[in-house]
This record gives C-alpha cells, structure tokens and sequence, in this order.
C-alpha cells in the first residue's frame, strides 16, 4: 500500500457567526472572526489517496486525474469565495477548518478512482491545520 500526498492552493474568506445569537455573544464566542464583513485565509488543502502501485505505470493513482479532480472539485468552487454565502452547504453551517475538511471529503470521496481517498488535510495558516480520515 503506497501513500501519495497531492496539495493545492485556495484563498477563501468566512465569517464564523450564529444567527440566533447576539452581535455580542459571538464576539465573546469566536473573536475577530465574528466581524461582520469576514476575512480571508490562503488555504492549503493535501489530499492523500492510497493504493497498490499499478506495475505498468508506476503510480498509485494518475497526477493528471488528481489534480483534475482537485482543480474542478475544490479550486473551481472554493477559490476566492465568500464561503458562508457561495457555497450551500455553509449556509447554516459555520465553514470553520473542521466543518470544511469534512464538506471536502464528501466532495472528493466518489470522484476518486482507481484507489482510495485516505485522508483529506486543510491548512487554514501556517499554525492550523484540520484532517479528516473519513470515521
Ligand atoms: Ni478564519
């Protein structure tokens, strides 16, 4: 079983905020990333698929496959939105690390062929990062 790490730039912007609380009360909750008009993040995503080495072509899964998938799945639809308003699943949902490593997995699971998805990782900054194994 061979491992291969694919990453990939997004830049994003959020605003981490709960419509039924007060203007207040998510200042105290989440801080600066409850201001109003939101901020943004250049996120990094890794994506790591697993699976034996196919003999003939030596790789577990095809570059140009992955970064297919990776550029029509997550770039074309992440990159440089407002993700609370652009993408549906944030509607009611705050697009924190964690809540989007999720979205990504579900996005990515079944587009990705031949082998499987092993872990999805999102660097939000150099010092934070969230992953998901899907369990
Ligand atoms: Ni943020």
């Amino acid at each position: 079983m061979v491992y291969l790490t694919r990453k990939v730039e997004f830049c994003a912007s959020h605003r981490y905020y709960i419509d039924e609380k007060s203007e207040e009360e998510n200042l105290k909750l989440f801080g600066k990333c409850s201001y109003p008009h939101g901020h943004g993040h250049n996120y990094i995503l890794e994506v790591t698929v697993k699976g034996d080495v196919n003999p003939q072509t030596g790789m577990v899964m095809n570059l140009t496959d992955i970064d297919k998938i990776l550029k029509d799945v997550v770039v074309e639809t992440m990159d440089h939105k407002f993700l609370n308003l652009d993408i549906p699943e944030f509607k009611d949902k705050i697009p924190t690390t964690e809540n989007l490593v999720l979205y990504i997995w579900d996005s990515l699971v079944d587009a990705i062929d031949g082998c499987s998805l092993h872990r999805v990782r999102l660097h939000e900054d150099p010092f934070l990062y969230a992953e998901f194994y899907g369990e």
